[in-house]
């Protein structure tokens, strides 16, 4: 069983640690093969562990390799008598209740799920989307495609019904899985009316809509299926198909600077090899520890440690489907005494918000079972690293602060065990996993070599959990991540290494804000703003934000025609959250007259993130500017923010 394939963990003595360290990294092709024997279940084992041409943007680990995800993640485990383990701790919104599943349970949903989608004439290859609350049913959801072959794209429900539908459209999606109500925080999100108002505007596109009934609050629609009743009408047996490694195993959209988002693909052998090895090795994950990733199966944190990684593992995972402040800011710490929760990870915008409600809530509870705490999503600013550390962690724990991507599937970059050793940095990936190299490049795309630098963060060889292509359009893949640099991949983030040679993630260098977590690209916000019928122009920029890591300011020029009223920003915030979701909604809204621009009309965003952030002294060289004055109007109306 892949869980106790300890050859990645580390032993006491730290010499030999960096030594195996060290080699793996001269030959990663190696590292990645004994690991795929290890810890993956193969029907046909592949003939050849990496086959690349970077040129052309195509990456192929395990070539002709066959296996099925499903098989992996829950059968290896029932048949190695481990069926009566626990597989998810399901931890609902109502505080105190919670359903544990075991994995041969686990194995009787998958399967009635899976016979459900092939009744409704899901093949092999077919994308069926998601859009789901966080309960069981969601990795139900997952598993059952993954056991026919199908490709899951799950969109995070807290997108809205434009947002879904052009999802749905982009991966040509036949089957809807759906919820009638998420419940969060107490809070109720009608995703059934939202699905459908989705579905009105791609008319002819899904034929089947299958419905959980989580509150059982909405009446169905006449074409609905409910997924319950035919979950319990379906046999508990199914086959699994057979997979190629290659085979897509999940899209999941994310943003970039331009363009809509991009519906990354991602594959099945390689891919879930690397959630394996990575949840193993970062959280130092041992055979029955209570394992918690509170993000949101929308996200790829979701995918990869909530359901994937810990699946493959044998371990259990919780569902969590509350909010951290529900019904007090003391519901993560009250879970991790009650479940003896051994690894905790979230993101730093949960902990700044926690961390501003006190100390109290965090100390009344018994935090002794923790190990290891982990940290994703952005940077984590070093006052709330030792909060994290030295409060929740009562500097018993390792902070296992992650840096990855959509893209990569699985963490790239984490302090390696010998951190602790070395001296902790807070707010320092520090260290590269195996197989990645990372590299600092000039925007001449000249190397910098040595330590105490900084630049553009690129990674020279692909691992195997990375994307392989953004559906339906490879040249855009090539042109986003593989042609700025030729030979490299692009991560669109900046990094320092330090004289030490560790790695500090500096943020985004491209139009993507990262607002509590969720990434999000300007120019998306600034197209949304454009359907508001008074908006001729607009310029959105991130500016930081003391919970959310950035909050976003929209700059925003109406038409000449148009009268606004008390109401337009209000109407404004509201165009991006019916176009995008809640989370894209801007928290302000500025109308100027004019924009900062050059004299060829270009956008000068750096000036503006400059006003919006507050830093009036920093604004630099405003000479190219074609009309300076406009710059001066702006700082009066930023007033209004202060
Ligand atoms: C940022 C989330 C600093 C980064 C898994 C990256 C981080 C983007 C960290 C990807 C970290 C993620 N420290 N920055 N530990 N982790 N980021 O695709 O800018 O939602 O490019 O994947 O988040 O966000 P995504």
């Amino acid at each position: 069983m892949a869980a106790s394939a300890h050859a990645t963990s580390t032993t006491d003595d730290d010499a030999d640690y960096v030594a195996y360290y060290n080699d793996c990294m001269q030959n990663p092709n190696a590292f990645w093969d004994q690991q795929a024997r290890q810890r993956l279940q193969w029907r046909q084992l592949y003939d050849k562990v990496a086959d690349h041409n970077l040129a052309e943007g195509q990456i192929r680990w395990f070539t002709n390799g066959k296996l099925n995800v499903a098989e992996n993640c829950i059968d290896r485990h029932v048949e190695s008598g481990r069926g009566d383990a626990t597989a998810l701790i399901y931890e609902a919104d109502e505080p105190g209740t919670t359903q544990h599943i075991t994995y041969k349970e686990l194995q009787e949903q998958v399967n009635r799920l899976a016979n459900v989608l092939l009744q409704q004439g899901v093949k092999q290859g077919d994308r069926v989307c998601l859009y789901l609350p966080m309960t069981p049913y969601a990795v139900y959801a997952m598993l059952a495609c993954a056991r026919i072959g199908a490709i899951h794209t799950l969109v995070f429900a807290g997108f809205s019904e434009d947002a879904l539908a052009a999802r749905i459209s982009d991966g040509d999606c036949r089957v809807l899985i759906t919820a009638d109500e998420s419940v969060r925080g107490g809070k109720k999100i009608p995703l059934r009316q939202i699905a459908n108002d989705a579905l009105a505007q791609i008319p002819g596109q899904v034929r089947a809509v299958l419905v959980q009934e989580r509150t059982g609050k909405t009446p169905p629609q006449a074409y609905d299926i409910k997924l319950y009743e035919a979950m319990a009408a379906a046999s508990p047996v199914a086959e699994s198909a057979t997979v190629d490694a290659e085979d897509g195993l999940f899209l999941l959209y994310t943003s970039g600077s331009t363009g809509a988002p991009k519906g990354l693909l991602h594959t099945s052998g390689g891919y879930l090899l690397y959630a394996g090895y990575t949840h193993e090795h970062f959280f130092d994950y041992k055979p029955g520890d209570i394992y918690a990733c509170l993000a949101d199966v929308g996200w790829i944190t979701g995918h990869t440690y909530v359901v994937y990684g810990p699946l493959v593992n044998g371990a259990t995972t919780v569902i969590f489907e509350s909010v951290p402040t529900y019904p007090d800011a003391s519901r993560y710490w009250e879970m991790v005494e009650r479940l003896r929760i051994n690894q905790l990870y979230t993101a730093p915008t949960a902990l700044r918000l926690l961390m501003k409600q006190g100390d109290d809530f965090v100390q009344k509870h018994d935090r002794s079972s923790l190990r290891v705490l982990g940290s994703v999503g952005e940077p984590i600013n070093p006052e709330v690293w030792r909060w994290f550390h030295d409060v929740v962690g009562n500097k018993q724990c390792r902070i296992a602060d992650t840096w990855w991507q959509t893209e990569t599937g699985g963490i790239m970059m984490c302090p390696s065990p010998l951190a602790s050793k070395e001296g902790h940095k807070p707010g320092a990936a520090m260290h590269p996993a195996v197989g990645v190299v990372p590299l600092l490049l000039g925007t001449d795309g000249q190397e910098i070599k040595g330590n105490d630098v900084e630049g553009l963060l690129c990674l020279r060889d692909p691992t195997p959990g990375m994307a392989r292509t953004v559906f339906g359009n490879h040249k855009r893949f090539c042109e986003t991540y593989w042609s700025h640099f030729p030979g490299y991949y692009f991560t669109g983030d900046g990094a320092k290494r330090d004289s030490e040679g560790h790695y500090h993630i500096t943020g985004r260098v491209d139009d993507v804000i990262n607002v509590s977590g969720h990434r999000l690209g300007t120019a998306e916000v600034e197209s949304s703003l454009l359907l508001h019928k008074g908006v001729a122009e607009s310029a959105v920029v991130g500016y930081p934000h003391d919970v959310k890591g950035e909050g976003i300011c929209a700059y925003v020029i109406l038409r000449a025609d148009f009268e606004p009223t008390g109401n337009t920003a209000k109407e404004l915030k509201e165009v991006v959250r019916h176009h995008i979701g809640a989370f894209a909604s801007p928290d302000r809204v500025q109308l100027v007259k004019d924009l900062p621009k050059t004299r060829s009309g270009k956008i000068m965003r750096r000036i503006l993130r400059k006003i919006a952030s507050n830093q009036l002294n920093e604004l630099g060289d405003l000479s190219t500017l074609a009309e300076p004055k406009v710059v001066d109007e702006i700082i009066e109306g930023h007033k209004e923010f202060l």
